[in-house]
């Protein structure tokens, strides 16, 4: 989302690409800027060109992923955004986590071996050295189009051992496995999915508070891999 973004643009004093390496007519934004040794691209899937509001969830993130690999060949992705907690595994509002692994939780195809493409698990590039120096916590991620959870998907979420639900990692995860390109998800906790406030009034609540958590905590995850090879994060 905008609010997501926008903090680390400034942070980072990353500019809008004028030559975008996008189709014409996309919404998706590419802000850029090089920092310490570091080429980053910042890529916003922008707004939904027909309603206004911020391109959400997997098939926009899948789309932007893809593009921008094509386009930038980067060596590292990190998808920072925003997530939803269950207190039950232990996270806060603020927290902030680093994704082991990814899953759907809404692609439910109850036939054999298509049951496991629907759930699409994959491992993140966990980074253990990084998780360690800046003492991080680590839990799982489920993925979902929606933000609220049915009955159906909180099975799945707790089938997929998630700590974190949001509507882009996996997705993400699918696109960087399929192009080999290592993929880091930072996620900062919005709202309490096992609590008593309702989702969309604590996300709301907590999304431009949460944000500087969330940009706070990437910069020291940029600051720590500047400098170093992949085998060393
Ligand atoms: N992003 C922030 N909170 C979320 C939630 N509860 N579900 C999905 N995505 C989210």
């Amino acid at each position: 989302m905008q609010t997501e973004a926008l903090p680390i643009v400034n942070r980072f004093q990353l500019t809008e690409d004028p030559d975008t390496p996008f189709p014409q007519g996309v919404p998706w934004v590419r802000y850029q800027g090089t920092y310490k040794d570091l080429n980053i691209s910042l890529i916003w899937p922008g707004k939904d060109p027909t309603l206004g509001v911020d391109s959400v969830g997997t098939i926009s993130s899948a789309l932007v992923t893809y593009a921008a690999i094509q386009a930038l060949q980067p060596d590292l992705i990190i998808n920072a955004g925003t997530a939803g907690g269950f207190k039950a595994k232990g996270a806060s509002i603020g927290d902030v986590f680093i994704v082991s692994d990814c899953a759907f939780h809404d692609r439910r195809i109850p036939i054999p071996v298509f049951d496991l493409y629907g759930v699409g698990l994959r491992k993140a590039f966990v980074a253990p050295n990084l998780v360690k120096e800046l003492n991080l916590k680590v839990g799982k991620l489920s993925t979902g189009d929606s933000l609220d959870m049915t009955q159906q998907d909180e099975s799945s979420i707790i089938a997929n051992d998630a700590t974190v639900k949001d509507m882009e990692g996996a997705a993400i995860a699918y696109v960087s496995d399929l192009l080999k390109v290592p993929a880091i998800f930072v996620k900062a906790v919005t709202d309490i999915i096992d609590g008593d406030k309702p989702t969309a009034e604590e996300f709301l609540q907590n999304l431009a508070a949460v944000t500087t958590a969330l940009d706070l905590a990437v910069e020291q995850v940029i600051n720590f891999i500047n400098g170093k090879c992949e085998s060393e994060l």
